[in-house]
C-alpha cells in the first residue's frame, strides 16, 4: 500500500475524468507545470491539496492515498449481491454489502468471485424442519479445507465457521435463504442455489422412477 499518494494515481483520475493536466491545476490553484511533475513522480502535492484533490475526482482522501477508488454504484446495497473478502494470509473472511476497500494484515484484500459449484466441491442439501442441513463433500486438513459457509437471503446473512479436522456442514434457517456460499482454502468462493438444487433433484429422481415405472407397465401391456 502506497503512504502518499503517487503520480500515477493523480495522472489515472485525470484521465478518467477528462480533465487536462491544466485545468486540474486551475481547480486546485496551482500551476501546470506542478501538475506534470506530481505525475512524473518529481514532485508531491502538498498535503493540504489533497483533499481539494479528492473533491474534485470525487472519492474520499483514504482512496486517494491508497490508489483503491471505491465506485461503489450500488448505493441501495443489496444482500443478494454480497461480497466476501478473505485475507490470505490469515484466513479472516470479511462480508460486506457492496464493494469495500479492506485491508487484513497489511494486504489490500479483493472481493473473492463466487463460482459455481464442481466436482471437487460437491454440496448436498436437505430439508430438516425448518432448517438447510448442508453437507459438502470435501477434505478438512489443515492444507485444504472449507473454511466458512454463509447463507444469504435479501434482508439477513447466516455465517458458519468450520475448522480443519471438523465437519464441513452446517445448519441454516431455511426462512429466505436465496443462496449457500462456501470458501476454500485452496479453491475459493463456491456459490450454490439451495432451492434450485433440491428441487432439480427431486424432479430428476422423480422422473427417472416414473419414467422406469412406465416402461415397465407398457412392457407388461406390450411387451
Ligand atoms: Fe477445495
Amino acid at each position: 500500500m502506497n503512504q502518499y499518494v503517487t503520480g500515477t494515481v493523480i495522472r489515472e483520475l485525470r484521465e478518467k475524468n477528462k480533465m487536462t493536466q491544466l485545468q486540474l491545476a486551475e481547480k486546485l490553484g496551482v500551476t501546470d507545470k506542478s501538475v506534470s511533475k506530481w505525475e512524473t513522480g518529481k514532485g508531491y502535492p502538498d498535503i493540504t491539496l489533497l483533499e481539494p484533490i479528492a473533491n474534485i475526482f470525487g472519492i474520499s482522501v483514504t482512496e486517494l492515498i491508497s490508489g483503491n477508488t471505491v465506485q461503489n454504484a450500488n448505493v441501495s446495497s443489496n444482500m443478494l449481491r454480497s461480497k466476501f473478502y478473505v485475507c490470505p494470509v490469515c484466513g479472516n473472511c470479511i462480508h460486506s454489502m457492496g464493494e469495500a476497500s479492506i485491508h487484513c494484515h497489511g494486504v489490500q484484500l479483493m472481493p473473492v468471485d463466487a463460482e459455481q459449484t464442481d466436482e471437487q466441491h460437491m454440496v448436498f442439501i436437505e430439508r430438516v424442519e425448518d432448517e438447510y442441513y448442508v453437507r459438502i463433500d470435501h477434505s478438512m486438513t489443515k492444507k485444504h479445507y472449507i473454511s466458512f459457509m454463509a447463507a444469504v437471503s435479501s434482508d439477513g446473512i447466516q455465517m458458519v465457521k468450520l475448522y480443519p479436522e471438523g465437519n464441513a456442514e452446517a445448519r441454516f434457517k431455511i426462512k429466505g435463504v436465496k443462496r449457500i456460499f462456501f470458501y476454500c482454502n485452496r479453491d475459493g468462493l463456491f456459490v450454490i442455489d439451495p432451492v434450485k438444487g433440491i428441487d432439480d433433484r427431486e424432479a430428476a429422481y422423480d422422473d427417472s422412477r416414473e419414467r422406469k415405472e412406465l416402461e415397465k407397465i407398457a412392457d407388461k401391456l406390450f411387451g
